[in-house]
């Protein structure tokens, strides 16, 4: 298979992305097809399924209609995609309704609703994990009271890697890795779970077969094959939701490593050896999408999100590399002032759909460059209470912490993120995050690569890395410090002014 070409495919919040990669893991070819999201109401978040697909078949055309690729040398398909969305089918399996996505923000009562039927205590053995409003299972229970005319007419789940899944294939299968954050899962048993089904009045029938990441989960049909212009019976890989994936892409697959994602959503991510759970559900405790091995994570829902409503609100049109880089003039610790990044609510550590974001201790001496380094430093801290979880949830210490996602493409915010961890961290050459880890998935379902260990270690290279300078972590200490405290200080004030 010298020749063998993969196709990644990453299902995003505002993109779908392709790639073809060779066995040697080079790109050869690379698309992206963008769309929105709708907020058709406070703390709503919702999309429709179709973007996807239309995604899918513009972004594989246009990779197979780069130069020097050949429709036939592509050998597996592997598929990534944002995590949590809820999916409706009905009989005929056609879309019901706009899918709920893994930034919405209503379902704070079911969660309580889940929390009481079952019981924490059960909930946590079961799933690994607290009930959330990004998670999957709370907005079944939303659409089961508020939209019943729905529930009534829905026959498939699916998460939304997995509808474009069912596009391609006619399938309805899921990975245990993206699985995981449905809290429909047995963590231990990497399937869906009987108790939490029926507990939510769920029907097991409705659920698509679960699957390892590796496996191969269904194959190309007649149909898809036509409209995308690839080989009729291409295996699709189970793959992986965007984070598992992306740790994939940045070789953060064995238990030791850790990888931090500075994306939309900042991320923190280690590999564990066995199914672990943090005592109060803090950090989400997922399957991997490698078999047998599985994962801690903590989840901010705003990092270079929170860089980008900035930049566009207080400095609109100005290049990200000028601003951040401008922001070195400002001292660290900004003089007082502290940003706090929960512009869209928080799930890791405080899963709060009403925190808010908040710039406090300005004063007229602090300009835009200390507002910029406090958003840095800022999404840093948020990031430091992620990894202090971590810490006192009994994973054998962590030996190497990879840092990847658009905002770690700025020197100074990765500098500050190496002092407020006060850790080394590690750049590797990826650039295609989530696609990568789907083609590697792919490639070994599809046996381009033995196993997702050897993919990596060959595939994955370092590029440099940045250690933490002594003094400016004691400082970062300190502001660490003053911002844990502000949280709880500006709770009440949030829940005061929350939609009704
Ligand atoms: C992970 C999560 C986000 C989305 C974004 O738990 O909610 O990273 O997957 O795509």
């Amino acid at each position: 298979m010298t020749d063998a070409l993969v196709l990644g495919l990453d299902i995003s919040t505002t993109a779908t992305k392709a790639i073809l990669v060779d066995s040697t893991g080079r790109v050869v070819a690379s698309a992206a097809s963008e769309y929105d999201f709708q907020t058709p109401q406070p703390l709503w978040s919702e999309q429709d399924p179709d973007l996807w697909w239309q995604g899918t078949r513009h972004s594989v055309r246009a990779v197979l209609e780069q130069e020097g690729v050949r429709p036939e040398q592509v050998a597996a398909i592997g598929l990534s995609g944002q995590m949590h969305g809820l999916v409706l089918l009905d009989a005929r399996q056609e879309v019901l309704r706009p899918c709920i996505l893994w930034n919405d923000q209503r379902t704070g009562s079911q969660c309580d609703t889940i929390r009481a039927r079952l019981g924490f205590e059960r909930l946590l053995e079961i799933t690994g994990n607290d009930a959330l409003t990004g998670f999957t299972a709370p907005k079944i229970l939303w659409v089961q009271e508020e939209e019943p005319e729905i529930w009534e007419r829905t026959r498939h789940i699916l998460l939304p890697k997995d509808y474009v899944r069912f596009k391609l294939s006619g399938e309805f299968a899921a990975d245990a890795a993206d699985g995981s954050g449905m809290l429909l899962l047995d963590l231990k048993g990497r399937t869906w779970s009987r108790d939490m089904l029926a507990a939510l009045d769920i029907p097991e029938t409705y659920m698509p077969a679960a699957c390892e990441g590796t496996a191969v989960s269904a194959r190309l049909s007649p149909e898809a094959a036509g409209e995308l212009g690839l080989p009729v019976g291409l295996p699709i890989a189970g793959g992986g939701g965007d984070q598992a994936a992306q740790a994939v892409g940045v070789g953060a697959v064995q238990e030791g490593m850790a990888a931090v994602t500075l994306g939309t959503s900042g991320v923190v991510f280690a590999t564990s050896a066995k199914p672990r759970v943090e005592k109060e559900g803090r950090l989400h405790a997922f399957c991997h999408s490698i078999p047998d091995r599985w994962h801690f994570m903590g989840v901010m829902l705003s990092a270079a999100g929170s860089l980008r409503w900035f930049r566009d609100t207080c400095a609109p049109g100005r290049d990200f590399g000028e601003l951040t880089a401008a922001a070195a003039a400002a001292p660290a610790g900004c003089d007082g002032l502290v940003f706090l990044p929960y512009l869209t609510g928080e799930r890791t550590p405080h899963p709060d759909p009403l925190a808010r974001g908040a710039f406090v201790g300005l004063t007229v001496r602090h300009d835009l460059n200390h507002m910029t380094r406090a958003v840095l430093e800022g999404v840093a801290c948020g990031l430091k209470d992620g990894f202090d979880l971590m810490d006192g949830a009994g994973l054998p210490e962590l030996q190497t912490v990879r840092l990847s996602g658009g905002g770690s493409q700025s020197p100074l915010w990765r500098q500050i993120l190496a002092d407020t961890l006060g850790r080394e961290l590690v750049t590797v050459a990826e650039g295609e995050g989530a696609a990568m880890g789907a083609a590697v998935l792919g490639g070994v379902a599809g046996g381009v690569w033995p196993d997702v260990d050897a993919a990596t270690a060959s595939l994955v290279a370092e590029t440099g890395s940045v250690r933490p300078d002594p003094d400016t972590v004691e400082t970062m200490k300190e502001v660490h410090a003053r911002y844990r405290d502000l949280y709880p200080a500006l709770s009440p004030y949030n829940r005061s002014v929350a939609p009704d």
